[in-house]
């Protein structure tokens, strides 16, 4: 029998073999990641706050061993044995996989190699617990255990990283396409007003990159007027079949990756990108990127319709200084990338930052 397609159409539900394929797709790269480990006795702790992971932890163990490699697997709660036991040959190539938090929090002697951190829905006296994303070298998006999605690998693994985000971001936001306008269709007269706020000249030519369902589309219209154009740009081919139903032939939707867009050098007079910049792997290849389709002079509008705190609040984390869209973060990454920061705005309801492209391209390096 022909293997499911990994993602359904627009609009219709994944099936019950789609979502079996979808598991065996993210415990396939995670038992690739894990077989690549080079030293002896890898030490892998899936977990997460609501201690659902052991079936997960089972697969990974299963897919582990179908390739090839000896393969144990710890219990969460612990066992009541010496924590340590499994070590007992430090030679062994043997992978030890275990679930739960206590794995990942306190290992037994050295470290746990690799933390695969499990987001679930927020429950109940739960808080805080998306801070241990931060110390994760894996993230998961499990809020659907039957679709869930790898959404960051870390950099010291990235031998799998672009791959991997290319499937998983598709994954993520086609599961997502058919209800996101009615999960956020609220939000349009936010994008309204910062798209008025950005001043977009009459005749303009603009780049919604990352643009989803096409929901600043209208508004970016409105702001070119008949003699400008819109050009929409996305990774998910889901997220444009929506945008192109909405959006008609009142503008151009591309099929592309925002760090390799099929643009022509300085052809942008500004770029809309809204929820895009902070979920790039390297954002400062992004920018660059952007900078390098946008004529001098030319704007940068870098948008979500809440703002960092509220929507680290949402996602149960602190706010942390090293984020991008961190105000002293961004404007290193946007002068470092060909661009300037001059306007930032962060109230509650929404985050706005403002860019012009300089002259010049800059190097790519952020100033020390
Ligand atoms: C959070 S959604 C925001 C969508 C839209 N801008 C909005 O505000 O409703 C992020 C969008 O960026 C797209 N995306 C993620 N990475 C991308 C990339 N490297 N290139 C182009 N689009 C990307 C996703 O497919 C998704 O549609």
């Amino acid at each position: 029998m022909a293997a499911p397609a990994e993602i359904p159409r627009t609009g219709v539900s994944p099936d019950d073999d789609q979502r079996r394929h979808r598991r065996a797709v993210v415990t396939g790269t995670l038992a690739d990641i894990v077989c690549r480990w080079s030293g002896n006795a890898p030490l892998v702790a899936v977990h997460d706050a609501t201690r659902s992971g052991a079936g997960l932890a089972d697969e990974l163990a299963e897919a582990v061993h179908a390739r090839g490699r000896p393969c144990a697997r710890l219990p969460d709660p612990a066992p009541l044995i010496d924590r340590d036991a499994w070590r007992a040959d430090p030679d062994t190539v043997t992978v030890v996989i275990a679930d739960g938090p206590d794995w990942a929090t306190s290992p037994p002697t050295g470290r746990c190699h690799l933390v695969i951190y499990l987001r679930t829905p927020p429950g109940p006296g739960i808080h805080g617990h998306g801070d241990s994303e931060h110390t994760a070298d894996i993230v998961i998006d499990f809020h659907d255990p039957t679709w869930p999605v790898i959404r960051r690998v870390a950099e010291h693994l990235d031998h799998a990283t672009d791959r991997v985000y290319l499937t998983e971001t598709r994954a993520f936001f086609a599961a997502r396409a058919a209800t996101w306008d009615h999960k956020f269709g609220q939000d349009l007269p936010s994008y309204a007003a910062a798209i008025d706020q950005a001043g977009i000249p009459a005749g303009a030519t603009v780049v919604d990159v990352g643009c989803g369902t096409g929901r600043a589309m209208g508004a970016l219209r409105t702001a070119v007027g008949p003699h400008g154009a819109v050009i929409g740009v996305d990774l998910t081919p889901h997220m444009l079949t929506v945008a192109g139903d909405s959006t008609g032939s009142s503008a151009y939707l591309l099929l592309a990756d925002a760090r390799h867009l099929p643009l022509a050098d300085s052809c942008a007079d500004a770029i809309f990108a809204a929820g895009l910049i902070q979920h790039l792997p390297d954002p400062a290849a992004g920018l660059t990127e952007l900078a390098r389709v946008t004529r001098p002079d030319g704007r940068l509008i870098v948008f979500h319709p809440s703002g960092r705190a509220a929507l680290a609040a949402r996602h149960g984390r602190t706010l942390r200084d090293d984020e991008p869209l961190n105000r002293p973060q961004l404007a290193r990454l946007l002068t470092a990338t060909g661009w300037a920061l001059t306007d930032y705005d962060d109230p509650p309801h929404r985050f706005l930052a403002l860019a012009t492209r300089c002259e010049s391209l800059a190097t790519g390096r952020q100033p020390g």
